[in-house]
C-alpha cells in the first residue's frame, strides 16, 4: 500500500516525538511492504517564526491532499503573549476547521504493567477501557465574536452549536459504543447551559435509532468526579469541545501519564489528524526525555482508522506494550524497578519489538 502522510511536528516535544512516529511507521512499511511517503510541514509556532503565520496555506493544501496527517504539538512562553491571531494554537484549530475534523476520538485503556503507574489506586483503575468523543469544530473555542470590549472592561466569549453539529457527534458516539460495549454516557451542563439542553435533546432523539445502546446523561462536574472514582463505568463518553478538552487531560490520570493518550481527529468520510492529547511540554523540551508513545499510538490509530490496516496497528500497540513489559519507560511515568530511557531509546526499542514479533509469529 502506498500513502503520503503529511508530518506536522509543530513545537517543543512535537518535533521530537513526531521523530519517534516516523522511525515507528518506517519500520512497519519495511515488515508489511508498505510504502509510506511523508512531507514535513510547518503550523504553530514554528510557523510563526518562519513565514509569519501559525497556518500558512501551503499547509493546508498539503494536508488536504494528504491520506493522513500525523501532528506533534504546538505552542510554548515564547508565543503566549502573541496576539490572539498569531498563536500557534490557531494554527491546530484553523487546521481542525479547514478540515471539518468534528470528531476526536481519544481512547483511555491503561497498559496492564502501567496499572500501579497512576497516583490511583490500583483497584479503581484496573479494568478501564474508555473512550473520550469529544467534538472538535464548535463551542467556545470558535465563538463569534471573541473579544475585548469596552477598552478591556468587559470581554466576550460565546459558545455556540448548531444541530447539525450536535446530531452528527453524537450519531459518531453511538456507532462508536455499539463497535465497543455498548454503553454511552452523554456529559453536559444541563442544569445551566442552553446549548446542553438541546445536547441532551438530540441524544434522547438519536437513542431510537441505536435499541442495543444503553444511554446515561451527566453532568460535567459530577462527570469529572466519577472519572477517577469509578472509572470503569464508563465505556464511550460523548461530550462538546471545552468538557471534552478538560476531561481527557483528567483521565489521562488513569494511564499513568499524559505521555501515553493517543488521538484520532477525523472527519465523516474517516479523512483524519492524528495526534497525542498532550502538548508541546516546554518544561522538558529540547531534553530528549519526552515520552514518544501517545505520538506513536496516535500513528497506530492513523493506520486503523485511516487505512485499514489493523495487523500493522496491532502491530505497534504490541510492540509498545512488550517494551514496557520489560520494564523500560520514559520519566514521566513512575514504575517501580524500571528502567529510565530517553525519547530516541524507546523508540528504538519499540522498533525492535515491531522487528523481532514478527519473526516470533
Ligand atoms: P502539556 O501537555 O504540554 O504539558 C503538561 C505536563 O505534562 C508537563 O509537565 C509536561 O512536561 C508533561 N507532558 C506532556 N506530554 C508529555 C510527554 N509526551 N512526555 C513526558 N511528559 C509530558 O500542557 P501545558 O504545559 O499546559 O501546555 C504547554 C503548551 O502546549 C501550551 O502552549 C499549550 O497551548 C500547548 N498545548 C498544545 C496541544 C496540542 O498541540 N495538541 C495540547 C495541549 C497543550
Ligand atoms: C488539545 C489541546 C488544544 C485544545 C489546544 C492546544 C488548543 O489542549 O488538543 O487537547 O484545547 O483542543
Ligand atoms: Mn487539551
Amino acid at each position: 500500500m502506498h500513502k503520503k502522510i503529511v508530518l506536522l511536528p509543530g513545537d517543543g516535544i512535537g518535533s521530537e516525538v513526531i521523530h519517534s512516529a516516523k522511525d515507528v511507521l518506517n519500520a512497519i512499511a519495511k515488515e508489511f511492504n508498505h510504502s509510506f511517503e511523508f512531507e514535513t510541514h510547518l503550523i504553530g509556532g514554528a510557523a510563526v517564526d518562519t513565514v509569519g503565520t501559525p497556518l500558512p496555506d501551503t499547509t493546508v493544501k498539503a494536508c488536504q491532499e494528504a491520506d493522513a496527517i500525523l501532528l506533534g504539538a504546538v505552542g510554548g512562553p515564547k508565543w503566549d503573549q502573541f496576539p490572539s491571531d498569531l498563536r500557534p494554537e490557531k494554527g491546530l484549530l484553523g487546521i481542525r476547521k479547514a478540515l471539518d475534523l468534528f470528531a476526536n476520538l481519544r481512547p483511555i485503556k491503561g497498559f496492564p504493567t502501567l496499572l500501579h503507574a497512576s497516583p490511583l489506586k490500583e483497584e479503581v483503575v484496573t479494568g478501564s477501557d474508555l473512550l473520550i468523543v469529544r467534538e472538535l469544530t464548535g463551542g467556545l473555542y470558535f465563538g463569534t465574536p471573541s473579544e475585548r470590549r469596552d477598552n478591556n472592561q468587559s470581554v466576550v466569549d460565546t459558545l455556540s452549536y448548531t444541530r447539525k453539529e450536535i446530531e452528527r457527534i453524537i450519531e459518531k458516539a453511538f456507532q462508536s459504543a455499539q463497535l465497543r460495549r455498548g454503553h454511552l454516557t452523554s456529559v453536559d451542563k444541563a442544569n445551566v447551559l442552553e446549548s446542553s439542553k438541546l445536547w441532551r435533546e438530540i441524544v434522547e432523539e438519536t437513542k431510537a435509532n441505536y435499541p442495543d445502546v444503553k444511554v446515561e446523561h451527566l453532568l460535567v462536574d459530577a462527570a469529572a468526579m466519577k472519572l477517577i472514582t469509578n472509572p470503569t463505568s464508563f465505556d464511550v463518553l460523548v461530550t462538546e469541545n471545552m468538557f471534552g478538552d478538560i476531561l481527557s487531560d483528567e483521565a489521562s490520570v488513569l494511564t499513568g501519564s499524559l505521555g501515553m493518550l493517543p488521538s484520532a481527529s477525523i472527519r465523516e468520510d474517516g479523512v483524519g489528524l492524528y495526534e497525542p492529547v498532550h502538548g508541546s511540554a516546554p518544561d522538558i523540551a529540547g531534553q530528549g526525555i519526552a515520552n514518544p508513545l501517545a505520538m506513536v499510538l496516535s500513528s497506530a490509530l492513523m493506520l486503523r482508522h485511516s487505512f485499514g490496516l489493523n495487523k500493522e496497528a496491532n502491530r505497534i500497540e504490541e510492540a509498545v506494550e512488550h517494551v514496557l513489559e520489560r520494564g523500560y519507560h520514559t520519566r514521566d511515568l513512575h514504575i517501580l524497578n524500571g528502567m529510565v530511557v530517553g525519547t530516541s531509546e524507546m523508540t528504538k526499542l519499540v522498533v525492535e519489538f515491531i522487528h523481532s514479533l514478527s519473526e516470533s509469529e
